[in-house]
């Protein structure tokens, strides 16, 4: 009966938040009362090379350890061999070391000698298993290339080609070698057949000895044909978010497991096989093949603002840990290292914004970016602890960063969890010496989401920025289901809501790659053919798409009581196209009846677009499965006060389109 009475009871959603006056984000005059101005750029991605997001992932690179540079302190199983088989068909024989007396480059030490003793019939050679196989579509084309050096005087017939394990899957490209120093050859295979678990066959087909180095085959369909470029249909499943921005290359990636495991950028650019590979932190291998350029290309690609992060002049304080022995700790570098380092993000910056006549932005013309990359922001740090070894170096970065790059966005840590010590003395030092952003990350269970809701309602609105770097809802056995995504959703109309104070946010980790996942859970699942997006991604993608710039309390109300942990609302209008956009999160299991009051905003259409996401709680997506949770989109007729039953365990997103656009829209055509 008490429940029935309270029944009318309308449950504000939309907290008044009035129209505060706020600096960083650009104000526009004359908002109607009830609205504020909000970061424009809230919903991005942050990418990081775990779970095999860069090789074997993103970067579209289809063999596995190309250069040799394998060893076991990337993973303690593997050598300079490791996805490579010595090749002896037809009867061959002979021999393969790895040597390093004579490199392709100084920085790409390892190289394959082989040593043909008799070729057989059908040559001796290597054959590379890629990652889990090669993936290869029939009637596609792919570029395959090699560095090679005669040992012996004689030329070498080079035959390539693909197979599976039934037999041949493409044409034979065969080539002569020529001379006795380094020297890249490239062949065009096309695959005869689709296949998931294909092998790159290369073998020399006479006696003798040769050098080989960056074995190296790419699908011609790269995104955006870029060479040296991206998996396409990957790369296209995170465009399909639309992301404002994207933060990279880590995570705990960058600041590395101890001080010579920090990410240098000045590495990863430049001719590939000049690039200095690396331990992956993460228990792999950084080809760095997706390196710096490929990044800043990335996001111009995507249309998302780069947010590179560097760290802050010291290693993560869990260095050494787990299964290494003798862990390090956090180390910071010296004063003399620190000047260097210093300098390497200044040439950073140079290199990103640079005219092509500086010496950096010379280089980012080289490889075919005369223009600027646009960089407006960067990162200092990640999840560091906040001791005096770190203070002193972040601030020395920051002073310097700060007086030459006045138009740099700064973004600060608050350590690697949403409240105690580092996350206190985070935020009192990013206080003390005005970091213009701090970074703050967490990873909590569902209930943590739906429990802090209010989180940023009462942060200062003249302190740092924050910048929601890290987060996603943790379910049991930390799956992604749909009431963890629903959680999600629940906060990021709180982070909406607050988006005169959260600048950006973004879901981590972004890729997984099935079988070779560090952590779980991720936005984006993938193998070598399938990509499997989680519910989790079409929350992202559902909000990210429907952005906007302006935020109007009390639009959306709930029509049922004791409502507080289960529904939430948001209302923005994106003042490009002048569309309002309603999202209506509901985390209970039966429908929530809700109340629409547009009375203040004019110039609307009377229909709108409805897309929701809603089904069994517990339910996952599984990769190509029919049963997905997937978008479902329809039409609706409005009115200026309208009603909404929001579905049992739902997300919906209203779109209503602005009459101006749609009459434009009309004009345009004719
Ligand atoms: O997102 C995975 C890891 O979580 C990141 O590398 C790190 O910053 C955090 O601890």
């Amino acid at each position: 009966m008490k429940k029935l009475a309270c029944f009318f009871v309308y449950v504000f959603v939309c907290m008044g938040m009035g129209a505060q006056a706020q600096t960083a984000h650009k104000l526009k005059p004359k908002l109607p009362a009830g609205s504020k101005a909000i970061s424009p750029h809230l919903f991005g991605i942050f990418f990081e090379d775990i779970n095999y997001a860069a090789d074997g992932g993103l970067y579209a690179e289809l063999i596995q350890n190309r250069s040799f540079e394998y060893t076991a302190s990337d993973n303690r199983e593997w050598h300079p061999l490791t996805a490579w088989r010595f090749t002896t068909e037809g009867f061959g024989y002979g021999t393969i070391t790895i040597e390093t007396n004579s490199p392709l480059h100084a920085n790409n030490p390892h190289y394959a000698v082989l040593n043909v003793e008799d070729e057989g019939r059908e040559g001796v050679g290597l054959t590379n298993t890629g990652f889990d196989g090669i993936a290869v579509k029939g009637g596609e084309q792919y570029d395959f290339s090699v560095f090679i050096k005669q040992l012996t005087d004689n030329s070498f017939p080079v035959t390539v080609y693909l197979k599976s394990r039934k037999g041949k899957l493409s044409n034979e490209a065969t080539f002569n070698t020529q001379g006795k120093d380094w020297k890249k050859y490239t062949a065009a295979l096309t695959a005869t057949e689709t296949n998931d678990s294909a092998m790159l066959v290369i073998v020399a087909k006479t006696k003798g000895k040769l050098a080989l180095d960056m074995i190296s085959l790419f699908p011609k369909k790269t995104f955006r044909n870029r060479p040296n470029g991206l998996r396409a249909d990957l790369a296209q499943t995170i465009a399909d978010l639309q992301p404002k921005f994207m933060r990279f290359p880590g995570g705990c990636l960058v600041h590395g497991d101890g001080l010579g495991n920090i990410y240098q950028w000045k590495n990863t650019i430049g001719p590939v096989e000049q690039r200095i590979t690396q331990r992956n932190i993460w228990n792999y291998h950084q080809s760095v093949g997706l390196g710096y350029f490929e990044y800043f290309q990335f996001c111009e690609d995507i249309g998302a603002k780069p947010l590179p992060v560097v760290a802050a002049g010291v290693s993560c304080q869990n260095s050494g840990g787990t299964w290494r022995i003798g862990g390090t700790g956090q180390k910071g570098f010296t004063p003399d290292e620190m000047k260097a380092y210093i300098q390497d993000i200044l040439d950073l910056i140079e290199y990103a914004n640079g005219a092509p006549t500086t010496t950096w932005g010379a280089k980012r013309a080289a490889a075919g970016h005369p223009e600027p990359f646009k960089l407006e922001y960067i990162g200092i740090g990640n999840e560091d602890k906040i001791t005096p070894v770190f203070k002193e170096r972040f601030k020395m970065i920051y002073d310097v960063v700060r007086a030459q790059h006045p138009e740099i966005t700064i973004i600060g840590t608050t350590g690697p969890f949403h409240s105690g010590e580092d996350y206190d003395l985070g935020w009192q030092f990013a206080n003390e010496i005005k970091v213009d952003m701090v970074d703050e990350h967490y990873y909590e269970k569902p209930e943590w989401f739906i429990n802090n809701l209010k989180r940023y309602d009462t942060y200062a609105r003249s302190a740092s920025k924050v910048y929601v770097g890290e987060y996603a809802a943790h379910d049991a056995g930390r799956k992604n289901t749909l009431r963890s995504a629903l959680a999600e959703a629940l906060y990021m109309t709180s982070l909406e809501r607050n988006g005169d104070v959260v600048s950006f946010a973004s879901y981590a980790p972004l890729l997984g790659r099935r079988g070779h996942t560090q952590w779980n859970p991720n936005l984006i699942y993938f193998t070598g053919t399938q990509i499997c997006p989680t519910i989790n991604y079409y929350v992202q993608k559902l909000f990210a798409n429907n952005d906007g710039d302006i935020y109007y309390s009390n639009i959306v109300t709930a029509h049922v009581p004791d409502t507080a942990k289960t529904f939430a609302a948001s209302c923005v209008k994106d003042s490009k196209t002048g569309d309002i956009i309603l999202r209506i999160v509901n985390r209970d299991s039966v429908p929530v009846p809700a109340k629409i009051n547009l009375g203040s905003l004019g110039g609307l259409q009377s229909t709108a677009v409805v897309t929701t996401l809603s089904g069994d709680p517990m339910a996952e997506n599984r990769c190509g499965d029919a049963q997905n949770i997937i978008p479902q989109t329809s039409n609706i007729s409005i009115g200026k006060s309208f009603s909404y039953q929001a579905p049992a365990n739902s997300l919906s997103v209203i779109r209503i389109q602005s009459r101006a656009k749609v009459k434009k829209q009309h004009v345009e055509k004719k």
